[in-house]
Formats: structure tokens, sequence, C-alpha cells
């Protein structure tokens, strides 16, 4: 089964966010991975809509929105208009998650659902049917650079039986070379990494040993 990587832009240097682009492409990456914060949401306030306009013009990469936010059924338009892939929401920031799925649908894009450490697997059931992609924090979202969560890759297997084929399960959070491989043999396909890719010497070579 092969894996799609996806690197977190918010580990990247945003004085130069092309250079560095350019050496996950070169690595190898399928997708990127772009966190958006709203402070509300969780307590930190990343990037928004007008990065990923710019992003779009210089990359084919697949853009894989990541919304962190409250409201996030507000921000779908907006973000498939700047060209995004993917959104991927919270489950514990809406009331109706089948609504946003819809929206997200509606504009053309993948969607996404996402759960965070203490929210049990079983909650996002009704759902799988209905998604593309399941993403499993593996942290609390909120901040790159923090240490994997193993108790949280437990979910991964559960959610794997329980979703059809075809729906990508991602995991994100204090992914490594090492935890990489925990994640994927308990039936992950999608990798989001960002400090263990941005922060090597090289980031190239560091996205080959993350699907390796
Ligand atoms: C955290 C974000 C992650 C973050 C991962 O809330 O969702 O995508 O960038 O960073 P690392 O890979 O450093 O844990
Ligand atoms: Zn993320």
């Amino acid at each position: 089964m092969s894996v799609i990587l996806s690197p977190s832009l918010l580990s990247a240097n945003f004085a130069n966010l092309e250079h560095d682009i350019r050496l996950v492409e070169q690595g190898g990456a399928d997708w990127l991975h772009i966190d958006v914060m709203d402070g509300h949401f969780v307590p930190n306030i990343t990037i928004g809509v007008p990065v990923v306009k710019s992003v779009r013009k210089i990359t084919n990469l697949v853009l894989d929105v990541h919304l962190m936010i409250d409201n996030p059924q507000n921000f779908v338009q907006p973000f498939a208009k700047a060209g995004a892939d993917l959104i991927t929401f919270h489950y514990e920031a809406v009331e109706n998650p089948e609504d946003i799925i819809s929206l997200i649908h509606q504009e053309g894009l993948k969607a996404g659902i996402s759960i965070k450490p203490n929210t049990m697997p079983e909650e996002i059931f009704p759902y799988l049917q209905d998604v593309d992609l399941v993403l499993v924090m593996t942290v609390e979202p909120g901040f790159g650079g923090q240490n994997f969560i193993h108790d949280c890759a437990s979910k991964i297997p559960i959610i794997k039986e329980n979703a059809p084929n075809g729906v990508i399960i991602q995991v994100d959070g204090g992914i490594n070379n090492v935890t990489s491989k925990i994640c994927t043999s308990l039936g992950a396909n999608s990798l989001v990494a960002g400090s263990y890719i941005f922060e090597s010497k090289n980031i190239v070579e560091a996205c080959r040993l993350l699907v390796k």
C-alpha cells in the first residue's frame, strides 16, 4: 500500500515557502498540509486563505487544508476558491458534520473529518460512509513539534475496520521516521509531518525516510 506524504507547512520557513515547497517536491511529497488555526478552537493563530491562494500558484501538489477553527463551514468556499483540493474539519467544531461534508463536496473538493486525542473513534462512525479521509490527531491540535501520543494510534485499526475501502486514514502530530512506521503498520496511509521534515538538515532526505 503506498503512503501519501503531506508535509505540514507550519514548520516551513514562512519567509521563503517556495524554497521549502520545492524541496518537499524533490523528496517525493504528494500533498502539502496547510494548518489553519483561529485562536478559538485551538490556542494559536496560523495562516489563512491568502497563503493558500499564493501557494496554489506555485505548485501542483494536492493542497490538504486542515481547519482547526470554529465554524469551519464559513470557510469552505473561500478555501475552495483559493485552490484547496481537500478540506478537513474537526468533528468537535461542528454541530452537523453531514452539512459541512456536503458543502465541501458541492465545491468539488475531497472532505476529511478529524478527531482530537480525547475523541473516541466510534463517535465518527456515522460519517465514515460520507468522507474521503479521516484524520487521527496524534497530538493535541495547536502547535507543531509536540510528542506523538501513542494511545491515539490505537484508533487507526478501529477506523480502518469500520470505514469503506478507499477512505484515506491520515495521522498528524509527532510523526517522525519511527512513529510513521507504527502508524502505517496499523493501517494509516497518509502521513502529515512538520518539524521532522522542515527542521531536518536535509529536507529532501527526511521526506524519503518517512515513506521508505
Ligand atoms: C498541529 C498541526 C500539525 C503540525 C504537526 O496542530 O495540525 O499539522 O504541523 O507538526 P509536527 O509534525 O511537528 O508534530
Ligand atoms: Zn495539521
